[in-house]
C-alpha cells in the first residue's frame, strides 16, 4: 500500500523531535539546541544536534540527520510508515488513518510456532488450577490472597505432576516436539520421553510488551532444596534478563499516570495491582539490564525504583539507580529505608493504607544516594570525602535548577565539611568541559579538586618547603626520612617517595634527572605529579638549606598536624549534639587551645 504522505505531515507537525528523540536517547540541553551521543556511529562523543526550533537532528561527525520520523525509522530499522505511527504514539496523537497503515508483513514461522504453543500451554495451565489435581495449586494461591479475579488477570495455572500427559497434550493440539523444545518447557528423561519441565508448580505467565505469553516461571508449593522459582530458559523468544514482568499490562497504565513503578517479584507486581497501581513491573530479581532500559526509555515516564528494603535490596537499588542515572531517565526512589518487608508483606501484614503510603514516600535520586553513600561509607579521611564528591559530579552536573542543585551543595557540604563554593566551583567547572563536549573530564576535573588544602595552607607550604630543599638537597633528604612522619599531602607523599627513591642511587639531585625518573614511572595522575612538582620548582624559596631551616618546617609540619586533627577530632565529637552542647564542647576545645598556644606562632600572623 503506497503510505499517505499528508498522514505523515500531519503527524510531524503535531511532533516535537525533542521529544521524540528523548524517548530513545538521554539529550543534554545546550542553548538553543540539544546533544546526544550519536547512535549512528561508534561515538562517545555528543555530536548529535537536536534542533527544536527546525525540528530536525543532524549529526557532525557521521552526518545522519533528518525528521523526527527519519530518525525513528532509522534507529529502530522499520519501514517509514511504521516509524510514522511511533512517532504518532510517543507523541499521543492518533489522527484518522493511522490505524490502516500495513504492517509489512514479515512472518517469522518459528517464532509463530512457539507462540501457539505457550498460548495453548497457558489456558491448559489455567485449566488445571481449577481441577482436582490442580487443588494444591489454588490452594497455595488462595493462602498468599491471590483471588480469581488476580489469577485471572495474571493467568496464573498450575502444572499438573505428571508432566509427561502435558507433553502429550500439546502434541495432540498439533505442537510438534521440536516447537516444544524450542518453547522450553519440554524436558528429556532417561529413556527419552519429555516431561513437562514445571510438572507440579504454580504457574506465572510472562509476557512480551504486546501480551504474548513468552516463558513461565514456576513456583514451588513446598520449602524443599530446588529452586523457588524455576524460570523458562533461555529460548528463541524468551530472555529473562531483557523482560519486565508485566510490562504490557504496565505500559498503558504509566503512560495515563506519568510512572511507572519497579519492584522485584511478581507478589509485588499484584500486591500493587491490589490496590489499584497497575502502572507496576517487576525485574524478577535480576538486575537492570540495557534491554530494560531501552524498554523502559520508549515508555517515556518517571521511574519509581520501589526493590526490597533489605541490604541486598538497597545494593541492587543503588546499581539500577547508577544505571537510570546514566542513561538520562528520570527516576525517584521509594524510601523504604528501615524497613525490609516488600509490598506484598506490607499489604498482608499491614494493609492497605500502609502500602500506599509507603509508595508515595518518595526521595529525589540524590538522596537515596547520599543517604546510602554515607550509610555504607562513613567519611573520615579527607580522600573519602573527595570520592563522594567524586561520585556526585556527574549528578551534581545535570541539575539545571539552582535551587535544586544549592540543597544538594549544602547536603554535601555537611557531609563533607568542604565549603559550599568550593563544590559549586568544582561543578561549574565540570559543567564547563560537560558542555563542551569532554565527557571523559569529569574526573580530571576532581584532580584538581582540594578544598582542604585551604585550611591547610601553612602545613601545606611547610611541605612544598621541604620538598624543595629535598630535591636539592640529599641532606634535606635523609632529614625527611628519619624526623618527618610522611607528608600529609597524597601528592607530596607520592613526590617525596621518588626523592627518595632517586637519592639512593645518585650521588647528588638532579632536577632533570628526578624529572626523568617521574617521566619514565608509569604511577597514576601522573601528570598531576608532574605539574605540581614544576609548580614547586618555580616557586621562589627562601634560600639555604640550613639546619635551622629544615628544623623550623619540622616545627610548622608537626604542629599543624596537631591541630588539624583536634579539629577532625572536635568536629566528630560535636556530630548529633544539641545546640548547648555544641557551644560548651568549642569553647572548651578553644581554652585548650589557648593555654597550649606557642607563643612563637603569633610571629606569622
Ligand atoms: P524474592 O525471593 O524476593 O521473591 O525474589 P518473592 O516475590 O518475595 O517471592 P515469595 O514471596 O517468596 O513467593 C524476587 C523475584 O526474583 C525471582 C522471582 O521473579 C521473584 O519474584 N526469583 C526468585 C527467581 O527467578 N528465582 C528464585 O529462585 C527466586
Ligand atoms: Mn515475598
Amino acid at each position: 500500500m503506497a503510505f499517505n504522505n499528508s498522514l505523515a505531515e500531519d503527524v510531524l507537525k503535531h511532533a516535537d523531535i525533542v521529544q521524540v528523540i528523548s524517548s530513545y536517547l538521554p539529550l543534554i540541553k545546550q542553548g538553543k539546541n540539544y546533544k546526544a551521543v550519536c547512535p549512528f556511529h561508534d561515538d562517545t562523543n555528543p555530536s548529535l544536534v537536536v534542533s527544536p526550533e527546525k525540528q530536525f537532528f543532524k549529526c557532525f561527525v557521521c552526518g545522519t540527520g533528518g525528521t523526527a520520523i527519519s530518525f525513528v525509522q532509522k534507529y529502530d530499522k522499520c519501514s517509514f510508515g511504521e516509524a510514522v505511527k511511533k512517532v504518532a504514539e510517543i507523541m499521543n496523537y492518533h489522527p484518522e488513518g493511522l490505524e490502516s497503515i500495513a504492517k509489512p508483513k514479515k512472518v517469522d514461522e518459528k517464532k509463530e510456532a512457539i507462540l501457539k504453543c505457550l498460548h495453548d500451554l497457558t489456558l491448559y495451565y489455567q485449566f488445571a488450577l481449577n481441577t482436582p489435581e490442580g487443588k494444591e495449586g489454588l490452594d497455595y494461591f488462595e493462602s498468599r490472597k491471590l483471588d480469581a479475579s488476580i489469577r485471572n488477570k495474571y493467568k496464573l495455572g498450575y502444572a499438573y505432576k505428571d508432566g509427561k500427559s502435558t507433553i502429550a497434550f500439546l502434541q495432540k493440539k498439533g505442537h510438534s516436539i521440536i516447537t516444544i523444545e524450542n518453547a522450553g518447557i519440554a524436558k528429556m528423561l532417561k529413556n527419552g520421553e519429555y516431561t513437562d519441565m514445571n510438572e507440579g508448580r504454580v504457574i506465572f505467565p510472562i509476557c512480551d510488551i504486546d501480551g504474548n505469553v513468552i516463558g513461565f516461571s514456576a513456583r514451588r508449593l513446598v520449602n524443599d532444596d530446588t529452586a523457588k522459582y524455576m524460570n523458562t530458559p533461555e529460548t528463541y523468544l524468551f530472555h529473562k534478563t531483557n523482560n519486565l514482568y508485566n510490562i504490557h499490562i504496565a505500559k498503558s497504565a504509566a503512560k495515563l499516570k506519568g510512572y511507572l513503578y519497579i519492584c522485584e517479584g511478581f507478589m509485588d507486581v499484584y500486591a500493587l495491582s491490589k490496590i489499584g497501581v497497575d502502572a507496576a513491573v517487576a525485574t524478577m530479581g535480576t538486575a537492570l539490564t540495557d534491554e530494560h532500559i531501552q524498554l523502559l526509555r520508549s515508555l517515556n515516564v518517571e521511574i519509581r525504583l520501589c526493590l526490597d528494603g533489605d541490604l541486598p535490596g538497597q545494593s541492587a537499588m543503588m546499581k539500577a539507580s547508577q544505571k537510570l542515572s546514566k542513561a538520562g531517565l528520570k527516576y525517584v526512589v521509594v524510601d523504604n529505608q528501615g524497613s525490609s518487608k516488600d509490598p506484598d508483606e506490607i499489604l498482608n501484614e499491614d494493609g492497605k493504607e500502609a502500602l500506599e503510603a509507603y509508595l508515595n514516600k518518595l526521595l529525589p535520586k540524590m538522596d537515596f544516594v547520599l543517604n546510602y553513600y554515607l550509610r555504607s561509607n562513613p567519611l573520615k579521611t579527607i580522600e573519602e570525602k573527595r570520592t563522594l564528591i567524586k561520585e556526585f559530579l556527574p549528578f551534581l552536573v545535570r541539575i539545571e535548577e539552582q535551587l535544586e542543585l544549592d540543597t544538594y551543595l549544602r547536603k554535601l557540604s555537611k557531609a563533607t565539611g568542604f565549603d559550599v563554593e568550593d563544590i559549586r566551583n568544582v561543578v561549574k567547572k565540570a559543567k564547563n568541559k560537560v558542555n563542551g563536549g569532554e565527557t571523559a573530564t569529569v574526573k580530571e576535573v576532581i584532580e584538581d579538586f582540594h578544598p582542604e588544602r585551604k585550611a591547610l595552607q601553612k602545613l601545606l607550604t611547610a611541605e612544598r618547603e621541604l620538598l624543595y630543599q629535598m630535591s636539592q638537597n640529599k641532606a634535606a633528604v635523609a632529614f625527611y626520612e628519619q624526623k618527618v612522619p610522611g607528608f600529609y599531602d597524597d601528592i607530596y607523599r607520592t613526590i617525596a617517595n621518588y626523592i627518595i627513591e632517586y637519592a639512593a642511587s645518585h650521588d647528588a639531585m638532579n632536577d632533570t634527572g628526578l624529572m626523568m625518573l617521574l617521566e619514565e614511572s608509569d604511577i597514576e595522575n601522573k601528570q598531576k605529579i608532574i605539574n605540581d612538582l614544576i609548580a614547586i620548582y618555580m616557586e621562589t624559596h627562601p634560600g639555604e638549606c640550613t639546619d635551622e631551616l629544615l628544623n623550623n618546617l619540622l616545627e610548622t609540619i608537626l604542629s599543624e598536624r596537631k591541630r588539624i586533627s583536634e579539629e577532625d577530632v572536635l568536629k566528630q565529637s560535636l556530630e548529633g549534639k544539641s545546640e548547648l552542647e555544641k557551644a560548651r564542647i568549642i569553647s572548651d576545645y578553644n581554652r585548650r587551645m589557648m593555654l597550649n598556644k606557642n607563643p612563637n606562632d603569633d610571629e606569622d600572623k
